[in-house]
């Protein structure tokens, strides 16, 4: 509907493994600052829309436009580094660097996109201690509990001030109490920072935390409406 105003959109995505279609003609768009649940039964197609959507994988037909440009029709040097640049991640199971530090995880995709160690540890530090894991920067990633160690992907997803936060079933792994204190904790960050989320969920408690709802059925998600 107003396509202009969006910072990331898909249209008609079409993706096939072997004869199975996991995505079959799917459209999406997110404005900055909105958080969009997308929700669906299991094998309809959400976490192949959220990897096309942050060009982790590519779709075999259909466009996707980010910030007025269509990745893929970027080099794919380019799409990796504006991965880095412009988007955070969080995964069901955290998927923190078992070998580093607390501290080093969320400082990580900063040191990567080329900010000195004490810059990125400071601003580390800071969203460490927004998502309320401040005490645990010394702490390995298997010395803390499921919902800390949520909170700490958070702040690593949050901490390189990203445009754009893909969120696949962040509270999938967690008892309520600790996924809506994430839920929580990562909206209102978005909202700080004026960053869109795609978060994917099977929850309606964790759908509650969003703007607005698609449903992706048979790998369809028809949703160039908003309703703002
Ligand atoms: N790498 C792959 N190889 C083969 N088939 C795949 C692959 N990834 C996904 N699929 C298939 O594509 C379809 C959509 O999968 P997808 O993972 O996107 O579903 P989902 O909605 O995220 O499900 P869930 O809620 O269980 O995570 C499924 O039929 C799945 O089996
Ligand atoms: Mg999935």
């Amino acid at each position: 509907m107003i396509p202009e105003a969006s910072l990331l959109a898909a249209h008609d995505l079409r993706k096939t493994y072997g004869s199975t279609p996991a995505l079959d003609g799917a459209s999406f768009s997110v404005h900055p600052g909105e958080v969009v649940a997308v929700m669906g039964p299991s094998g309809s197609g959400k976490s192949t829309l959220l990897h096309c959507l942050a060009g982790i994988i590519t779709p075999d037909s259909g466009t996707i436009t980010y910030a007025g440009r269509e990745l893929s029709a970027m080099p794919d040097a380019e799409r990796s580094a504006l991965r880095r640049s412009d988007f955070g991640f969080v995964f069901q199971f955290g998927q923190l660097v078992p070998e580093l530090t607390c501290l080093e995880n969320v400082a990580l995709p900063l040191r990567l996109d080329g900010v000195k160690r004490k810059a990125a540890e400071r601003t580390a530090r800071e969203w460490m201690e927004r998502l309320e894991v401040d005490g645990l920067g010394a702490q390995r990633p298997g010395e803390v509990s499921g919902g800390q160690g949520q909170r700490v992907a958070v702040a690593r997803a949050l901490a390189g001030s990203p445009k754009v936060i893909f969120a696949d079933e962040p509270t999938g792994a967690l008892d309520s109490l600790n996924g809506e204190r994430v839920m929580e904790l990562l909206t209102q960050a978005a909202r700080t920072t004026n960053a869109a989320v795609v978060l994917v969920t099977h929850e309606a408690r964790v759908a509650a935390y969003s703007d607005r709802d698609v449903t992706v059925r048979d790998g369809r998600a028809r949703d160039l409406e908003h309703s703002a």
